[in-house]
């Protein structure tokens, strides 16, 4: 038996995932290309609460504390995920594709028709961490303007352009 849980987020969680976020970002000191963006950066616990309300948010648990989540927004029939992480101590557990495995089923519950994303291309726990799990690259940006600001703003934020895609996996 796993000593790990998942449910659906709920508002008394939100304190305790900025930290999950931070811990689960210092993976990228690994990478010195990218280490700049190792644990430099979390959603807030206000904005937590806010995703969370909106109800296909999704926590991990161990000894009842959150070790990891989902954070996501719908965007009309999309449900955007902002971010997924786990803490280093469960990583590499198959709780990120548990996580993300759920998040497909409720939202494919709740009539979603798709999951969207930004993420690196070449991360291993990135793009082809998504790929594994049926995501696709969106090539067509101008049919996602959505999609195509989202990338852009990364890269007015100092995010390596050439490295960002958007993904989604469709919902059947
Ligand atoms: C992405 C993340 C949530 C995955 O969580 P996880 O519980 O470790 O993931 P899983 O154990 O389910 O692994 C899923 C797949 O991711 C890849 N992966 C995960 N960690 C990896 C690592 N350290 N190195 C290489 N590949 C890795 C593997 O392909 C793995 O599949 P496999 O087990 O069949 O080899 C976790 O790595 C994390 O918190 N990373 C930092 C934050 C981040 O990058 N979030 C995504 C933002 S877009």
């Amino acid at each position: 038996m796993s000593d790990w849980s998942i449910r659906l987020a709920r508002p008394g969680d939100a304190d305790a995932l900025p930290a999950v976020e931070m811990a689960a970002g210092t993976l990228f000191a690994t990478l010195p290309d990218l280490a700049e963006f190792a644990g430099n950066h979390a959603i807030s616990a206000e904005r937590h609460r806010k995703l969370i309300a909106r109800g296909h948010c999704l926590v991990a648990l161990a000894q009842d504390a959150p070790i990891g989540f989902v954070a996501t927004q719908p965007f009309q029939r999309e449900l955007h995920v902002w971010e997924v992480s786990v803490h280093p101590d469960f990583q590499q557990r198959g709780i990120g594709a548990t996580l993300m495995r759920a998040c497909m089923i409720d939202a494919r519950n709740a009539g979603f028709v798709a999951l969207t994303l930004t993420t690196f291309r070449d991360v291993p726990w990135n793009g082809p961490f998504y790929e594994q799990i049926g995501f696709e690259e969106v090539t067509a940006l101008d049919a996602h303007p959505r999609l195509a600001a989202e990338l852009a703003e990364e890269a007015d934020n100092g995010m390596p352009a050439d490295r960002r895609i958007a993904m989604i996996k469709f919902l059947d």
